[in-house]
């Protein structure tokens, strides 16, 4: 059993430490943190021992949190992590190219909405939302950290938080303190959006006639236990292909001034009564449905060029005399 949270306690703490007169908090927080180490070697450590360190997980980090960030934020810097170092380059510089690095592999777009756990001061998340254009929101359990984050950028979050509400969630040192890292990750699980999916194949169906499009999973005969033998499935979105300059009007037709200017011309086509009501509204359709292609594609969710081949098994002898 985890212990309760108690955030009014928390908060009252945060303010003792750091208010006016803090000797008294100070001690108290040195004192419950070395509590969990004093005299208690590794030769001595038993199962119990690391345990109760498990139960009171909480306590323990946000004390040795209480302690730690002044000497982190004034010592390091606002972001509290390891970064490699290229020859010649700066310390903050490494420290940001190493966030701007783990914000690319993420994929963290413009106006995603991303959960950073365990944000400490925000140094990071400020320096990923500045790089993608992303709006970065800070979990932490340390009343202190929060306190000095909404001082260097404003995401803040209350637990608990929703379902389905982040586009991606990243963790940058911190998973390590929870006592089991399987429920970090059902929660991590649990925010995720499944919206990318959803909303990809919404507008492919939507831009190309389809009322209900399945996933390769559920056709029973791609799972091979259905009646068809299959001979080859690829994707042949896959191979290569090479797209020429004699190419340009088709890949003109698709840009998005192309588009704006199809877009306004169709609408003044319709208001004049030269193309027939709702002309604008199928075209815009369409190219949601094209874009959704696109993104499909590149998020491996849908291809429209999915080959298969299959087979009616040939009857057996046995069969045939049956
Ligand atoms: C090593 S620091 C890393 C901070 C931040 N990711 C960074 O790179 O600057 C670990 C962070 O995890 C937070 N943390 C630990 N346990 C937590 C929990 N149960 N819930 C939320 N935050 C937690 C700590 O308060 C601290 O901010």
């Amino acid at each position: 059993m985890l212990e309760k949270e108690d955030h009014k306690q928390d908060a009252a703490f945060n303010q003792a430490m750091h208010g006016k007169d803090s000797s008294g908090a100070q001690k108290l927080a040195v004192d419950e943190y070395s509590k969990y180490w004093d005299n208690k070697t590794a030769a001595k450590e038993t199962e119990d021992i690391r345990a109760q360190r498990r139960t009171e997980y909480a306590t323990l980090t946000r004390h040795y949190h209480n302690l730690s960030t002044d000497p982190y934020e004034y010592g390091w810097v606002q972001s509290f992590h390891f970064c490699r170092f290229s020859v010649g380059e700066s310390f903050r510089r490494a420290i940001a190219r190493h966030e701007h690095f783990l914000a690319h592999v993420t994929d963290i777009r413009e106006n995603a909405v991303v959960l950073d756990v365990g944000c400490g001061v925000g140094g990071p998340a400020k320096e990923i939302a500045k790089f993608s254009g992303a709006r970065v929101v800070g979990l932490n359990n340390n009343n202190y950290q929060i306190d000095r984050a909404t001082l260097h950028w404003n995401g803040k979050a209350q637990m608990p938080l929703t379902e389905d509400s982040f586009d991606a969630v990243y963790a940058i040192e911190a998973t390590v303190h929870a006592p089991a890292l399987h429920s970090v990750y059902s929660e991590i699980f649990r925010v995720l959006k499944h919206k990318r999916y959803s909303q990809i194949r919404l507008h492919v169906e939507e831009g190309n006639g389809v009322s209900s499009m399945e996933k390769m999973s559920v056709n029973p005969q791609f799972n091979g236990d259905g009646s068809f033998e299959m001979l080859h499935h690829e994707d042949l979105a896959e191979r290569p292909s090479s797209i020429h300059i004699w190419d340009f009007p088709t890949i003109f037709r698709i840009t998005g001034l192309c588009r704006t200017i199809v877009h306004r011309f169709v609408g003044a086509m319709e208001a004049l009564s030269l193309a027939p009501k709702g002309s604008q509204k199928a075209g815009d359709s369409m190219a949601r449905g094209g874009d959704a292609l696109v993104a499909g594609g590149r998020e491996k969710l849908f291809t429209p060029i999915c080959l298969i081949v299959r087979k009616k098994p040939s009857k057996t002898a046995e069969d045939l005399e049956s």
